[in-house]
């Protein structure tokens, strides 16, 4: 396994919409253990494939990182039943130093495909509801201070323009 670099905000392929997984190749199963050792290196509750560069529907989550236990990887995940917006504090490993309340569903269904190729169902709540629909996201190229109320939104931008200029970022 190697560890990935994680794309910052600002980088174009951020911001590409990922295209469905087809055939699960063993450079997509090598990049979803990648992507495993650098959410748990970072250390982040969760990854998704753009962050690293590449444009595909795939993502890693384990909100428990320290243990190392729960590893869940995600192919083509789609959302299936989401109840209950609530506002949740959520940050981003390309936003790194950022966090926002974001509203998110505090319960959602999402059916996705195993490295196997077998079609599961994961019935979320809560921290891993909000991960899940974080990363999701990240496959259609949206990002979670696309939530913001405009002048929070241009606050960030503002200070990370200025941590770019000092090299920070
Ligand atoms: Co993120």
């Amino acid at each position: 396994m190697s560890k990935l670099t994680i794309l910052k905000y600002g980088d174009p392929i951020l911001r590409k919409k990922s295209i469905e997984i087809k055939d699960i190749t063993q450079d997509i199963k090598k990049l979803a253990f990648d992507m495993l050792e650098t959410m748990y290196a970072a250390p982040g509750v969760g990854l998704a494939a753009p962050q690293i560069g590449v444009n595909i529907r795939l993502l890693v989550v384990d909100i428990n990182p320290p243990d190392k236990k729960n590893p869940l990887i995600m192919l083509n995940p789609v959302i299936i039943k989401a109840e209950n917006k609530i506002d949740m504090e959520e940050g981003c490993l390309s936003f790194p130093g950022f966090y926002e309340a974001v509203k998110r569903f505090e319960y959602v269904d999402a059916e996705y495909a195993t490295l196997d190729g077998k079609r599961k169902t994961i019935l979320a709540n809560g921290f891993l509801s909000k991960a899940i629909q974080h990363e999701i996201d990240h496959l259609d190229a949206k990002l979670f201070i696309d939530y913001l109320a405009d002048w929070k939104r241009k606050a960030v931008e503002k200070e990370i323009k200025r941590k770019k200029k000092v090299g920070q970022w």
